[in-house]
């Protein structure tokens, strides 16, 4: 070997020694905490994560950090990068995606489910004691599988398994959720709906014969084939269209779980809107006061409810709100206005259905569920 003579190659030769050594010490640094952090980290699996929902879970779980997302799972497009379906996720090392047939049990802690209705069910029946499934289908949404079968149109085939799930609102529910295996989201529209009127209803303020809901959405609720979806509506891109008139899925859950807290039977007239735009819910509610009962008094009854609510906001009394305000959070914001008939008042609440109303309340429910900070990955 050449001996190194200059004064610059011996220089140059003594950086490559403190070089080589400062990396190894590095490394001897920073491998335990890597390890420690593996070690620490929730493994999770996306499935359906080439939808919709899936990709804003990803890019919501990316952003996590106390969780590492092992598997990506899908129907079709195995093995490709799930960059092909979103050039906004840049993270690399993102798992292939791959059936969900592959995935093995005891490398995960969670698995979050944002399929089609009916699959949830066959994954929930395989589950391993050790997994927990948070779904954002409507399979466990419905506490009588004769009601699944008549509003979903499909036989349910983990009957048992409803009874051990738990239909998790976070703001509702956060003290149950960690004793639960199977987590149950609630529909876009009923997230909508229920924060602003489940604290109304617990006070007995309105009249529980009289809601009206009326409800639009963006074309993004419908999911990746939204064209098959809506072959009915004309136009998709320039129209607004009801639809589901009088027999909206949702409306059974809405009845459900506004009948719960009333303790009387509650059914509601709702109807949903598609309109021109990707993403956000705009639920308007028409309620009839309770005798004693104001606007104003409504108002600051939404608001000491949720005052510990991160994620719930007030607009100002009587003052009119928009979906522009929490598009791509997590946020819901609600609105109480008076109307011209004095015993009559409007109460209007917003998400973004892709976040607050689907992977962003699943987040918030896998944080509560493994006793980590609910707003993590979510701010
Ligand atoms: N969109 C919303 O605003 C929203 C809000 C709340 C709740 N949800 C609910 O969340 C779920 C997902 O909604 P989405 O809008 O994301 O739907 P989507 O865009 O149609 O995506 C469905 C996902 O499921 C996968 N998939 C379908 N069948 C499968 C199977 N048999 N095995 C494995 N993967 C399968 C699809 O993959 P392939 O393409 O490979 O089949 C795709 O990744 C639905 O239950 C929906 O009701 C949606």
């Amino acid at each position: 070997m050449k001996e190194k003579n200059t004064a610059a190659e011996k220089q140059e030769e003594a950086f490559n020694f403190q070089k080589d050594n400062y990396s190894k010490h590095y490394l001897l640094i920073i491998i335990p905490d890597i390890l420690n952090i593996m070690k620490d980290s929730l493994n999770i699996a996306i499935a359906g994560a080439t939808g919709y929902v899936g990709l804003e879970l990803i890019k919501i779980l990316i952003k996590h950090k106390k969780v590492r997302i092992s598997y990506l799972c899908a129907q079709k497009s195995i093995g490709k990068s799930i960059n092909t379906f979103d050039k906004s996720i840049k993270k690399k090392n993102l798992p292939k995606i791959s059936k969900i047939k592959s995935i093995n049990w005891s490398n995960i802690k969670i698995i979050f489910t944002a399929l089609p209705n009916g699959e949830a069910q066959k994954i929930a029946k395989l589950l391993p004691s050790n997994v927990k499934l948070i779904d954002l289908s409507g399979d466990f949404r419905l506490q009588n599988y004769k009601l699944y079968e008549k509003w979903y149109g499909i036989k349910h085939g983990c009957k048992k398994l409803i009874k051990e799930s738990l239909y998790s609102l976070t703001e509702f529910s956060r003290k149950q959720i960690p004793n639960y295996k199977i987590i149950s989201c609630p529909g876009c529209y009923p997230t909508s709906i229920q924060l602003p009127l489940i604290p109304i209803l617990k006070k007995k303020a309105v009249n529980i014969n009289n809601i009206i809901i009326d409800s639009k959405s963006g074309h993004s609720g419908a999911g990746k084939n939204l064209k098959k979806k809506y072959s009915f509506v004309k136009n998709l891109s320039k129209s607004v269209s009801a639809y589901g008139v009088g027999k909206h899925k949702h409306t059974a859950e809405i009845d459900q779980q506004l009948t719960l807290v009333a303790k009387k039977e509650i059914n509601v007239i709702f109807t949903p809107h598609l309109i021109p735009m990707y993403r956000g819910i705009l639920s308007t509610i028409y309620l009839e006061l309770s005798k004693g009962y104001t606007a104003k008094k409504i108002y600051q009854i939404i608001k000491k409810y949720h005052k510990n609510n991160f994620f719930v906001k007030m607009a100002k009394f009587n003052k009119s709100i928009g979906t522009g305000n929490v598009i791509n959070t997590n946020f819901c914001e609600i609105a109480v206005c008076k109307s011209s008939k004095k015993n009559k008042i409007i109460v209007i609440s917003t998400i973004d259905n892709l976040i607050k109303g689907a992977s962003g309340q699943a987040v918030q429910n896998m944080n509560v569920a493994s006793r980590i900070n609910e707003k993590m990955g979510l701010l």
